[in-house]
């Protein structure tokens, strides 16, 4: 297999668009979350930095319905506070330092507002994959809030962004607010309602890539020879092993999200 770029490139034609999904074979997980506070803007300009093509970001509301760059319910695990997300307003969550708990040199890195997000991405020139991760009865109202921020700042000139989640009212709600944004339909075992009756749900929400967690391949299920059979291009999260990913290059799979833009270098 050629380590070449111009290899590292997949096109193929998105069924509402018709227009080519390139997808790299590399996307920064939460940015290079390896190397930097995931999902902050360090974390986004450390991945284009090493190069990452792409990267991949949370996004979900606070209490008072802003959109930012977050993946846990509660703001415990990578801050010095304890609360959940939906309980707290921007003012307060946007004080936060998520960054002293990767380490001492990312102090007073704060979370980032979707908008402040884009701006990045977009000065870097980079491919977004943003999955809409919303709290707990926010599903509509995330992908609604997120994509009205999303079309209105991404120009039409870049190649849109892929839109996944673990729930199918975001995804939903995505294919009616922006259908020409390719769309990803995430399963894990972890996200049980993810496996029930996947390929119906996936073909219903007219998605393009199905992104499924490793551990369906360290599992060695039955299920990822069903994966492979579909015409859903396959993205594997999170990879941060190169052996697996040539192993998974080689069974088929597109693209991986790995913490480590530099993986496969
Ligand atoms: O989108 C791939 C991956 O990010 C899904 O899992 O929990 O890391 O958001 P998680
Ligand atoms: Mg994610």
């Amino acid at each position: 297999m050629s380590n070449s770029k111009a290899d590292n490139i997949f096109s193929f034609p998105n069924q509402k668009t018709l227009e080519p999904l390139r997808l790299p074979r590399l996307v920064g997980h939460r940015g290079a979350r390896s190397y930097a506070p995931e999902n902050t803007l360090v974390s986004i300009h450390t991945a284009a930095d090493m190069g990452a093509e792409w990267v991949e970001l949370d996004v979900k509301l606070t209490k008072d319905g802003e959109p930012i760059i977050f993946h846990d319910d509660n703001v415990d695990r990578v801050s010095g506070a304890s609360g959940a997300v939906a309980d707290m307003v921007w003012k307060e969550l946007k004080e936060l330092d998520v960054g002293t708990h990767f380490s001492d040199s990312f102090v007073d890195e704060r979370i980032p507002h979707l908008e402040q997000a884009l701006d990045v991405i977009l000065e870097r020139g980079l491919g977004l994959n943003l999955e809409i991760k919303p709290c707990a009865g926010r599903e509509k109202e995330t992908a609604e809030v997120a994509l009205d921020l999303l079309t209105s700042c991404w120009p039409e000139d870049m190649p849109a962004p892929l839109i996944s989640s673990f729930q199918a009212v975001s995804l939903e709600t995505a294919l009616i607010m922006a259908p020409g944004y390719p769309r990803g339909y995430l399963i894990s075992k972890d996200e049980p309602q993810t496996m029930e009756n996947w390929q119906d749900k996936a073909k219903h929400l007219e998605v393009s890539t199905l992104n499924f967690d490793i551990n369906f391949l360290k599992e060695n299920s039955d299920i990822l020879q069903d994966f492979l059979n579909t015409d859903f291009r396959l993205m594997c999260f999170t990879v941060n092993d190169r052996e697996i990913a040539e192993q998974l290059f080689d069974i088929g799979v597109v693209s991986i999200f790995s913490d480590m833009p530099d993986l496969l270098d």
